[in-house]
């Protein structure tokens, strides 16, 4: 027989011909019910060497002979499922014996059918109400095994399952009936695509750091970091005996267990024990975040050993940073430990309360330190091709992608997407993609989406200052500086210069798809964008500047924005400056951004030389600053900059998260600004680099380093005698353009730099330059 596999030339997607049928255990009684699956015998010959192709509605785990397939988590994966559903495919050779064999697929109902959305919006059976297998066990060119008819199904020991929910499990119930036959569904296997991106698998488990007893009798474990996992229990006793395990990220006073951030996320396990010797359980169909679990007994059981499993896509680490500062250390670790949590298949807000959605304003603003921790590629391109499937018909983003709301309109009547700095995404991902990665197709796949963003921009603009309006589901909302920490920041009271935001992100994406367009060779598109972002910037001059260089929205983030993106003209460039200055003087270098004016901040004043603010902004251990909640032990991003007050109070637990990654978006200046490695856009994909490095003697020292396509670059900085010098390791394939400006007394491997250049080009290799500080 012939078995086809087909790449998409656009898209590099790959499909195959499947002989399968999608089938749906008759027995299972729909969401929230006990689990099913679906199983089946086959005939192997002596020495095959077969492999399993495989996908599902739903959650999968394919046994073969009794013995786990792959050790990968929560597949099929999660995209928008009306679009593509990927299939995994695995070697069987080491678990296929000669003669008769049984594969059981067990199913959850993952994202596919539990609960999505918060409780007062809650929508069940998102993609659809039947969980379902598809599955081909192929030899060679013969198919010996596909999901038919003649397959059977039954009930599985998972009693209920959800991605919110978490999970109850029998072990009474292990031995598999099957009970029911199954129904063929009607469904298209073009939808299926092999897997886009790394598959999401356990990290090195982590044992608790300290446990003790509550005053009900619960045992309270602390593994000593947040992460998005879930709890392996091994536990000896009676059948029918239980252990209840529940997940919190914090305490409260006197070591109280705190979960009501996990709002109506039930977030917990149930075993049930089947009475004989050692038993192992980790849950099979979900996840959640915590850095505490609190087991609570029925019955006669013990346990004896409790771990905590962190899982992620993105496994490996490829960048790092370490200074002379600790808490600057820690931040940079809680960072990728937010980006691992919540980076499980689509990177999401969070990864405990009832949202975990892949939010399209922190993917933005984060994308950027992704790429430099880990390679994001294929995860980022992934869920692009999610965000452009959610993407409307008059050209808004969604808010989230794979988006539950656009489905089930009768939960949400009024369509809710396209607010500004959250559907820009679709622009400054795909371009953070082409600076780390050299990607130019994610460019060219995704620019027809962003030239329909962009039109949608301009239709709520008007003339082209866009005025978000209040009303949270209304055409044109904005989410503004979401969390900006001034005053009470609950939408849909608007954030300091709501407008102002909306329009700078408005001429943010028009010029960068502008350029995008010259990437892609495109001339008219690239005329017509910059003629739109210099009427935008003109009016943004006209209607946002005083004539004495003030912007009518005195605040950081507009600042920021304004500068870093430059929209502040010539002839005000000083006073605007000064401008900023004061208000950063005024808040005492405490923070004043939220979403996005929080990743500009530090990078905007770089950029102007004002890196003595910037360290003092940055070092601030008052809140709110990032290095408050170092101090207060968080071990990962938190959401709000005051989630836990200074008096030990926890701040709103019903929107409050303490694995958020947003503000961990720092890190790209820390890479980029403060090591000074800045990928350059005329030859992305670290083809070349600038080495601007910003001298922060609070630092002491700084080291970064990075695993590009080229190989590893080390980058660092360390004072000595009042002279910064700044150590570098290009590889090969790299070239390193070293700015000579505004740096005195410049020496390079040794030797004084030549002046009257404005820049000069470092070999692949080891370099040692050295500069005075005070020139910094
Ligand atoms: C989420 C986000 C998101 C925001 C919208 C929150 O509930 O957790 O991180 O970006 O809503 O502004």
């Amino acid at each position: 027989m012939n078995i086809a596999t087909s790449v998409h030339a656009d898209t590099g997607l790959v499909r195959r011909t499947w002989q399968a049928d999608m089938i749906a255990p008759t027995v299972d009684q729909g969401q929230g019910t006990r689990q099913s699956f679906v199983a089946a015998s086959f005939t192997a010959s002596a020495g095959a060497r077969p492999k399993l192709f495989i996908s599902a509605l739903g959650l999968y785990r394919a046994f073969i002979n009794g013995k786990r397939v792959g050790d990968d988590l929560l597949t099929p994966g999660w995209t928008c499922y009306d679009d593509r559903i990927a299939y995994q495919a695995y070697d069987l050779s080491n678990l296929v014996e000669e003669g008769e064999n049984r594969i059981e697929i067990w199913l959850g109902d993952g994202w596919y059918r539990s609960q999505m959305m918060w409780k007062h919006q809650m929508v069940l059976n998102c993609w659809g109400e039947r969980i379902a297998a598809i599955a081909e066990i192929v030899d060679g060119s013969d198919v010996i095994l596909k999901t038919d008819a003649a397959w059977k199904s039954g009930l599985s020991p998972v009693t209920r399952s959800g991605i919110y929910y978490g999970e109850d499990y029998d072990a009474r119930l292990e031995t598999l009936e099957e009970t029911g036959s199954v129904d063929v569904l009607d469904f298209d296997t073009d939808t299926l695509v092999a897997h886009e991106t790394f598959p999401v698998r356990a990290l090195q488990s982590n044992d608790p750091v300290e446990s003790w007893r509550d005053s009900d009798g619960r045992n309270i474990y602390d593994f000593g970091q947040n992460a998005g996992g879930y709890v392996r229990i091994t536990v000896r006793g009676s059948a029918g005996a239980c252990v209840y395990v529940d997940h919190a990220e914090v305490l409260g006073p006197e070591k109280a267990f705190d979960k009501r951030n996990y709002r109506s996320a039930r977030a917990a396990m149930r075993y049930t024990l089947k009475g004989e010797g050692t038993e192992i359980y980790a849950p099979l169909f979900t996840f959640t975040g915590f850095r505490y679990a609190r087991t609570a007994i029925e019955g006669e059981a013990e346990i004896l050993a409790i771990e905590q499993v962190p899982i992620s896509s993105i496994r490996e680490v490829a960048g790092g940073f370490e200074c002379g500062e600790s808490a600057v250390n820690r931040l940079v670790l809680n960072t990728l430990w937010s980006q691992r949590a919540n980076f499980i298949e689509v990177p999401t807000d969070c990864p405990q309360r009832d949202e975990r959605l892949g939010w399209t304003g922190d993917a933005q603003v984060f994308a950027g330190t992704a790429c430099w921790l880990g390679d994001c590629r294929t995860f980022l391109e992934k869920y692009l091709r999610d965000v452009m499937h959610d993407q409307r018909e008059n050209g808004a983003v969604p808010h989230f992608s794979p988006d539950p709301t656009r489905l089930h309109r009768d939960i949400f009547p009024d369509d809710w997407a396209g607010s500004t700095g959250w559907g820009d995404a679709i622009v400054t991902i795909p371009w953070q993609l082409y600076l780390h990665y050299g990607d130019r197709d994610i460019l060219q796949e995704c620019f027809p989406a962003m030239l329909r963003w962009l039109d949608y921009l301009w239709s709520i603009s008007d003339g082209p200052i866009i005025h978000p309006t209040r009303a949270w589901m209304g055409d044109g909302f904005s989410f503004g500086d979401w969390l900006q920490p001034v005053g009470d920041n609950r939408k849909p009271r608007p954030t300091i210069g709501d407008d102002c935001a909306a329009t700078l992100y408005h001429f943010i994406s028009n010029e960068l798809t502008a350029k995008i367009a010259g990437v892609l060779g495109d001339d008219a598109q690239r005329q017509r964008l910059l003629e739109r972002a210099e009427t935008i910037r003109a009016a943004f001059v006209r209607e946002y500047f005083s004539q004495t260089g003030r912007l009518a929205h005195n605040d950081q983030t507009s600042y920021a924005l304004a500068f870093l993106y430059d929209l502040v003209p010539a002839d005000h460039f000083e006073a605007a400056k000064a401008y900023f200055r004061s208000v950063i003087e005024e808040a005492d270098y405490l923070i004043g951004t939220g979403f996005i004016g929080t990743p500009a901040l530090l990078p905007a004043l770089s950029k102007l030389g004002m890196n003595d603010l910037a360290e003092k902004v940055f070092l601030n251990r008052k809140v709110p600053g990032w290095l408050y909640q170092v101090e207060r032990g968080a071990t990962t991003i938190w959401e709000r900059w005051d989630a836990i007050g200074e008096d030990g109070t926890i701040y709103d637990p019903d929107m409050n998260s303490y694995n958020h990654y947003a503000y961990g978006a720092v890190c790209q200046w820390l890479f980029e600004d403060v090591a000074g490695v800045q990928p350059d856009p005329d030859a992305p994909g670290f083809a070349r680099v600038r080495l601007n490095p910003a001298i922060l003697p609070a630092l002491g020292h700084v080291a970064m380093w990075h695993e590009t396509g080229h190989g590893r670059i080390d980058a660092g900085w360390r004072i000595e005698g009042g002279r910064a010098i700044y150590t570098v390791t290009i590889p090969d394939g790299v070239e390193a353009f070293l700015p000579l400006a505004g740096r005195t007394n410049l020496e390079i491997d040794g030797h004084p730099a030549e002046t009257g250049q404005a820049e000069i080009v470092l070999a692949a290799g080891r370099h040692n330059i050295g500069f005075d500080v005070s020139g910094d």
